[in-house]
């Protein structure tokens, strides 16, 4: 046995804040969303997605980010683009300490070896960063993601029933979260 077998691994990504959105980081996001649409995430697109309808969506988010209305945050490994999150700004002049999490999405090929625990860890990080002390996000009911959220303290709020629809039909519930996060050391 190796004197470094106790030694934990370091990540295989890296987490980066984008304050604007270049071609290359465009057409990464547009992998990683048509990844997960493809794999059944509702995630507000129906199957199939094109790659322009990806495209069109993200270079909204570009504009947001550019503008100040939403922070984003990327995750990349060697192959390139495999994770992303983001924080909505914009919210009414009474809730200038809240954001919104969405987009939360890792590629299939990434997932299991603790990137969605990181991109979460990161939101919070950069919500701070933001001056924000409160974040709410909703999720499928009982899917892979409201149990990372619930696993990583985020507090359940509730279930509205058939909210949605899968990418492939088919209505889903979605459960509401917060988690307040200017609360110092955790
Ligand atoms: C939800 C999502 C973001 C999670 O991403 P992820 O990178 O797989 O998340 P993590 O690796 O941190 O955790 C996922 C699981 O892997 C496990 N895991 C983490 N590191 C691991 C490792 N090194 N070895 C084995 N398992 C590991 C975690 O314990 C967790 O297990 P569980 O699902 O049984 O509770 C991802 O599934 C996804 O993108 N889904 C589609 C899009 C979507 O639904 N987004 C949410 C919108 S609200």
């Amino acid at each position: 046995m190796g004197r470094m077998d106790h030694v934990p691994r370091a990540p295989a990504f890296t987490l980066r804040r984008l304050h604007s959105v270049d071609d290359r980081a465009l057409a990464g996001l547009v992998d990683v969303l048509v990844d997960c649409v493809e794999g059944g995430a509702s995630v507000s697109f129906m199957q199939p997605l094109t790659r322009e309808r990806a495209l069109a969506f993200w270079r909204g988010v570009a504009s947001d980010v550019a503008a100040g209305r939403r922070a984003l945050l990327v995750a990349e490994d060697a192959a390139g683009l495999c994770g992303t999150v983001q924080l909505v700004l914009d919210l009414p002049e009474n809730q200038p300490h809240r954001a919104d999490l969405c987009k939360m999405l890792v590629h299939r090929r990434a997932r299991r070896r603790g990137l969605g625990e990181a991109l979460m860890r990161g939101a919070e990080t950069l919500a701070r960063d933001c001056g924000r002390t409160l974040l709410v996000l909703d999720a499928v009911t009982d899917g892979d993601a409201a149990r990372l959220y619930a696993r990583l303290g985020w507090v359940r709020v509730g279930d509205i029933p058939d909210y949605a629809l899968f990418p492939q039909g088919g209505l889903c519930g979605t459960t509401y979260f917060y988690r307040r996060v200017g609360a110092g050391p955790r």
